[in-house]
């Protein structure tokens, strides 16, 4: 099996990386060497050429396709090339991984939806995008359904974190230390991802006895960690595993405004990856103690 990841420095492809590197159930079953990194200097998603160059001259079983562009707010201005990356690049990898016969798996987000639901988004629900990064992912998700109605997967993941890159996690760690209060909204409400337990769960999905089976018609999968939390808990769970005396007060989405629109509730409900998958979740809490137990000894 030769096994593509895109977005080799971005915080999922890093922890795939990671994961196969120190994963002995994937030694046992595929060589680490079956699996190949690829970043924007290797394979640009924001050059249709590029992309075409790449492929003529490589072929893979399956496509892991982590890159994108994700700066929620500057995609507002630069609208154009997050809709050739999130978007344009993923109908011609569909195309592609088509036309070779490989797998393509995609990663998406919960802000397909505009959270105006009162309970948790199944993989059925109408997406309704209120920002231009939304609207080019969703866009991304539609082409791939169309150009690959068999062979793919397309996993919704929601608040990603990790100890790599900037993050929500990160951001917080910095503005705690450097500050004796921060504001932080509470009105929008989802459950993180910690991008450790997401590539665990894409590794877990391939090595399956029946992935071939299972994801013969291309279907969406929501995936995030479990509980339900808005960004101020979330904050407040940081500084209280890191003992930063730092106050966080509750704010609207009106008292703090973005260029990009959020949505107000994106919890997603996760029964169909368990259940078809049989993929395991850990709580948001646990998971975030593990990030935080790792970036302190990383410095
Ligand atoms: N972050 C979140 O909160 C969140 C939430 C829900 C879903 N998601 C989705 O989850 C996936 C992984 O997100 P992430 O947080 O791991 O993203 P990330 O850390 O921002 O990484 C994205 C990667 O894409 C690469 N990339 C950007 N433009 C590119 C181009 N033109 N050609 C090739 N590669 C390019 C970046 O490369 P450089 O490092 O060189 O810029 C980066 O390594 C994405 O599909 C994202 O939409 C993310």
């Amino acid at each position: 099996m030769r096994i593509l990841v895109t977005g080799k420095n971005g915080q999922l492809g890093r922890f795939i990386q990671k994961t196969v590197n120190t994963d002995t159930k994937i030694d046992n079953n595929q060589s680490t060497n079956d699996f190949i990194f690829v970043g924007k200097e290797e394979l640009d998603l924001s050059s249709e050429s590029s992309i075409s160059h790449y492929f003529n001259n490589n072929k893979f079983d399956i496509i892991i396709n982590c890159a994108a562009f994700t700066q929620v707010d500057r995609a507002e201005q630069e609208a154009e090339l997050a809709n050739q990356i999130n978007h344009l690049a993923v109908k011609q990898l569909a195309s592609i991984a088509s036309n070779h016969q490989s797998w393509l798996i995609h990663i998406s987000t919960d802000y397909v939806f505009d959270g105006e639901s009162n309970k948790p988004y199944l993989e059925t629900d109408t997406p309704n995008p209120i920002n231009v990064y939304g609207k080019a992912k969703l866009a991304g998700e539609k082409a791939l359904q169309t150009v690959m109605p068999m062979n793919a997967l397309v996993i919704r993941a929601s608040w990603l974190y990790s100890e790599y890159g900037n993050n929500f996690v990160s951001t917080m760690l910095r503005l705690g230390r450097e500050r004796d209060e921060l504001s932080v909204v509470n009105d929008q409400m989802g459950s993180p991802t910690y991008a450790a337990d997401l590539a665990d769960a894409i590794l877990e999905i391939i090595r399956h006895k029946k992935f071939r089976d299972l994801a013969q018609t291309t279907q969406i999968y929501n995936y995030s960690n479990e509980g339900e939390i808005s960004w101020h808990e979330f904050a407040k769970e940081i500084f209280k595993i890191e003992k930063i005396e730092c106050e966080v007060n509750p704010v609207t989405s009106q008292q703090y405004p973005t260029p990009a629109k959020r949505p107000r509730n994106t919890l997603m409900n996760k029964d169909k990856i368990v259940e078809v998958f049989n993929i395991k979740i850990s709580n948001w809490k646990s998971s975030l103690n593990t990030c935080m137990v790792i970036l302190k000894q990383q410095q």
